[in-house]
């Protein structure tokens, strides 16, 4: 009888290119900041945002076939693609858009929302199928575009965010390569940062009425999600390292969410984990939601940072309040 293995390694990464850069100078032109204030405060020099024809799912598919390449294998291998976003180009979901992009015509497809945590928790999530021995080749996507909701008038939001896609591929193996993880959420603190739908009311017939609106622009309270996050990022990591019965010190890799350089200094610091391992691509791509984790990955993985065995402790952390830490050896 064949051996199932139901171990998960994470065997390709991938990102996507976006044409258009924001530079903190253009921002300068949009609303009142400087190229000075924001590096100082945040760390980000720059942006992309997608362009005219740059879609959700076009993104998404880019970073898919990434790290499908890296991995060796093609599309009609994969088993299910779970796609992370809160800016879909479809309410009813991107991912099948994004499996039909990709040729995947043997996945099943579906969206994840949990904002700067979706990449985490959809990483967390295919490794629960394949653990189950259900699925053998898993897709994880992350991917926003919150330029479309992005308040441009806002200048303590709109110079943090940027758009982008990231992906990795998992396979199952004999060895789980996935060595511990956590995942939390606070609904009371969903007031510090949301991008909430608002309504009017809208008479149908006699006493009836609807309720129909849009969604309004992203809203943050930074102060406290700064708090959140320097509070509940170490906690978080400490745990998923304690499940992977490992320290901080086993860490090669310190892999946060893009939100903020001050919070990667701040968690780095709490966890004794030395600057040179931690990754920063901040100052180039800003905050991309969902896909900042992926790329920072990949970009690791491509520049030859992040090496085959190398032990990542990675944590993603924002709006819901949601936030969670899975720990991995690459490759
Ligand atoms: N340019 C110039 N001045 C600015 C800007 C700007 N872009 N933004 C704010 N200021 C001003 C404020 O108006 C304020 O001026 P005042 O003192 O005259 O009122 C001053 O700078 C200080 O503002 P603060 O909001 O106190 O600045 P702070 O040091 O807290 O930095 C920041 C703000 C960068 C947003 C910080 O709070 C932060 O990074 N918080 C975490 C945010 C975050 O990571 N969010 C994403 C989570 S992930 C997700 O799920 C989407």
């Amino acid at each position: 009888m064949q051996q199932i293995n139901s171990g998960v390694s994470l065997v390709g990464s991938g990102s996507a290119r976006l044409s258009t850069v924001l530079t903190n100078s253009d921002l300068s032109h949009v609303v009142e900041t400087s190229d000075e204030w924001i590096k100082t405060r945040t760390g980000i020099g720059q942006r992309y945002v997608a362009a005219a024809g740059e879609s959700l799912s076009g993104l998404a598919a880019a970073a898919g076939t990434a790290a499908l390449e890296m991995s060796g294998l093609a599309p009609d291998d994969v088993d299910l693609i779970i796609l992370a976003t809160s800016t879909p180009d479809d309410l009813f979901g991107s991912a099948a858009q994004v499996q039909a992009k990709l040729g995947a015509v043997r996945a099943v497809a579906f969206d994840l929302t949990a904002a700067c945590s979706g990449f985490l928790f959809a990483l967390i999530t295919a490794a629960q199928y394949m653990r189950l021995g259900v699925y053998q080749t898993v897709l994880v996507i992350g991917a926003d575009v919150l330029s479309r909701w992005t308040d441009w008038s806002d200048r303590r939001t709109c110079v943090l965010f940027g758009d982008g896609a990231g992906a990795v591929v998992l396979r199952a193996s004999d060895r789980d390569r996935l060595l511990g993880f956590a995942m939390r959420s606070d609904g009371s603190l969903n007031d510090c940062l949301n991008l909430s739908y608002q309504t009017d009311t809208v008479p149908l017939v006699e006493d009836k009425t609807v309720q129909q609106g849009t969604f309004a622009p992203i809203s943050m309270n930074g102060k406290e999600v700064y708090r959140f996050a320097v509070k509940r990022v170490p906690e978080i990591v400490e745990k998923a390292l304690f499940h992977a019965e490992l320290t901080a010190s086993d860490v090669d890799w310190l892999l946060l969410h893009q939100a903020n350089q001050r919070i990667l200094d701040a968690v780095a610091t709490r966890l004794a984990v030395p600057s040179e391992r931690v990754i920063s691509n901040m100052a180039c791509h800003g905050n991309t939601s969902a896909a900042s984790i992926a790329i920072a990955l990949d970009e690791a993985v491509r520049e030859g940072k992040v090496q085959p065995g190398d032990i990542v402790a990675a944590s993603g952390f924002g709006a819901g309040l949601s936030w969670g830490a899975a720990v991995f050896a690459w490759g």
